[in-house]
């Protein structure tokens, strides 16, 4: 099994969106057996909490349904769960690795996979969609998809999968 975690800040927009994207993209390659998929914030800010209106809204447009999700924090237990820890942004990736100890080899910028490695001035975050329209949210939408794509053809690469 290879275990996915994506990781923002308050489990509400960004990461919800990515975990709903990705499922859709390994059930549209037939890989749901190979995978469990699931997401988490930093923050402990939005507990139980359903995803944004925004990120829901904008999922439901492509198809893809975020309402059985709900916000809950990164756990100490995650490190012996998860094989890929995918944050949206720098500050995830730090937190990631200096508050909650997870090793650099599986911790991953998620547009990191999107981004030639030649071409490092490119922006590497995922601008926070929290507070801002529903365009931010599509916009927020689009680098997911291309960089989720990236993510499972980097994938089927490093696992061998079919
Ligand atoms: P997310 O967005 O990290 O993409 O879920 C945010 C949601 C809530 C807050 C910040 C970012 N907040 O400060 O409550």
């Amino acid at each position: 099994m290879i275990n996915v975690l994506f990781v923002c800040l308050g489990n509400i927009c960004r990461s919800p969106l990515a975990q709903g994207i990705f499922e859709d993209i390994v059930e549209q390659r037939g890989w749901q057996d190979f995978f469990q998929i699931d997401s988490a914030g930093t923050s402990a800010f939005h507990q139980n909490e359903k995803p944004h209106h925004g990120s829901i809204a904008v999922a439901q447009h492509h198809g893809i349904d975020l309402n059985h999700q709900r916000s809950r924090p990164v756990s100490m237990g995650d490190n012996s769960t998860f094989d890929y820890f995918i944050a949206m942004d720098e500050d995830n990736y730090h937190s990631l690795l200096y508050e909650f100890g997870i090793p650099k080899e599986k911790t991953f910028l998620v547009r990191g996979f999107s981004t030639n490695q030649y071409q490092s001035n490119k922006p590497l975050s995922v601008p926070d969609p929290y507070g801002k329209g529903d365009k931010a949210f599509e916009q927020v939408f689009e680098l997911l998809q291309y960089s989720l794509n990236s993510f499972a053809n980097y994938l089927k690469q490093e696992q061998n999968l079919p």
